[in-house]
C-alpha cells in the first residue's frame, strides 16, 4: 500500500507519530535536550523572532520556548490536527505566538520577516532535492545577520543509496519500535518507505553555503537523526 502524499500520516494519524515520540524511538528527549541547551546559550532571545517549519504540536520545542522565550513564535504545518495542540502545549508563552496552516516552502517564501531563528524539526527530508535548495535558499533570505538555522532530521550516511538507507531505518523501526501496535508500525513503515528523502551531511553543507550560510556545527546525533547548527555567523563553526 502507497500512503497518499508525505503529510498524509500526520493529518490522518497524528496520534501515530504522538506514540513513537512518546516511547522516545526518534530520541525527541535527548535531542530537544540539546536544543534547549542552544536556546538557552543565544543572548537576546526575549527580543527575537522564531520560526518554526513543521512545528507539529510543538509538545517538545514548547518546553525551551518556555524556559528561553521569544518575542515572537511562528509555528507552520499543514496538519490542522497538530495546530490545535499546538495551541494548547504553547499556552502560556509570554511573547506573540502565531500559528499558520500552510506549507512550509510557501510560507519561508512568501515571508516579510526577518527571522533570528529558523528551526525545523524531522520535516525537510520530505522535500524534494529542488525543494531543499528552495528551501535553503528562502532560508539564506530571510535570516537575520546572526541568525541561526537549527536543522533537526535524519542524515544518509556519505555515499549511501536512499534504498540502503531505507534497509536500515526500516530494519531500525521493526527492531526496535516494538511497543507500536503492528498495524500502526507498518503505517509509519509505509509513510518512511514512500516519503523519506533523506541527505547526506555534506550535500546539506553545500545548499547551505550556497545559500549564504558560513558554518554548520554537529550539535547531537543519535542513530540517524542529527542536530545541525547553521549560521551566518563563521565564528559559530567548529
Ligand atoms: C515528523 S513531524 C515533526 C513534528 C515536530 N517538528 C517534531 O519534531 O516532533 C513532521 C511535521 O511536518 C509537517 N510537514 C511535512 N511537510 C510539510 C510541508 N511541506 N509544509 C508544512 N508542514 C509539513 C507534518 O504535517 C508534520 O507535522
Amino acid at each position: 500500500m502507497t500512503s497518499a502524499d508525505p503529510t498524509a500520516i500526520f493529518k490522518d494519524s497524528w496520534s501515530l507519530y504522538d506514540l513513537i515520540t512518546e516511547y522516545n524511538y526518534m530520541s525527541h528527549q535527548e535531542i530537544y535536550a540539546g536544543v534547549d541547551q542552544l536556546l538557552r546559550s543565544r543572548n537576546s532571545l526575549e527580543n527575537a523572532c522564531l520560526l518554526d517549519l513543521g512545528c507539529g504540536n510543538a509538545r517538545y520545542l514548547a518546553p525551551c520556548l518556555k524556559r528561553s522565550s521569544p518575542a515572537l513564535y511562528q509555528g507552520v504545518d499543514l496538519s490542522e490536527d497538530a495546530l490545535v495542540e499546538a495551541r494548547a502545549y504553547l499556552t502560556g508563552l509570554p511573547g506573540q505566538v502565531i500559528l499558520t496552516h500552510a506549507n512550509l516552502l510557501d510560507a519561508i517564501e512568501s515571508t516579510d520577516k526577518v527571522w533570528d531563528v529558523i528551526f525545523t524539526s524531522f520535516t525537510i527530508h520530505h522535500l524534494t532535492l529542488d525543494a531543499k535548495k528552495r528551501f535553503f535558499q528562502a532560508v539564506g533570505n530571510c535570516l537575520s545577520q546572526d541568525g541561526w538555522l537549527i536543522l533537526v532530521d535524519v542524515v544518509r550516511d556519505e555515499g549511501q543509496s536512499r534504498e540502503s538507507y531505507l534497509d536500515g531505518y526500516l530494519n531500525f523501526m521493526r527492531e526496535g519500535w516494538t511497543r507500536v501496535p503492528h498495524d500502526q508500525l507498518e503505517e509509519a513503515c509505509t509513510h518512511v518507505h514512500d516519503w523519506d528523502y533523506p541527505e547526506p551531511l555534506s550535500s546539506l553543507q553545500e545548499m547551505a553555503i550556497s545559500s549564504g550560510l558560513k558554518s554548520c556545527r554537529l550539535i547531537s546525533r543519535y542513530a540517524q537523526h542529527h542536530t545541525l547548527l547553521f549560521s551566518r555567523s563563521p565564528a559559530e563553526g567548529v
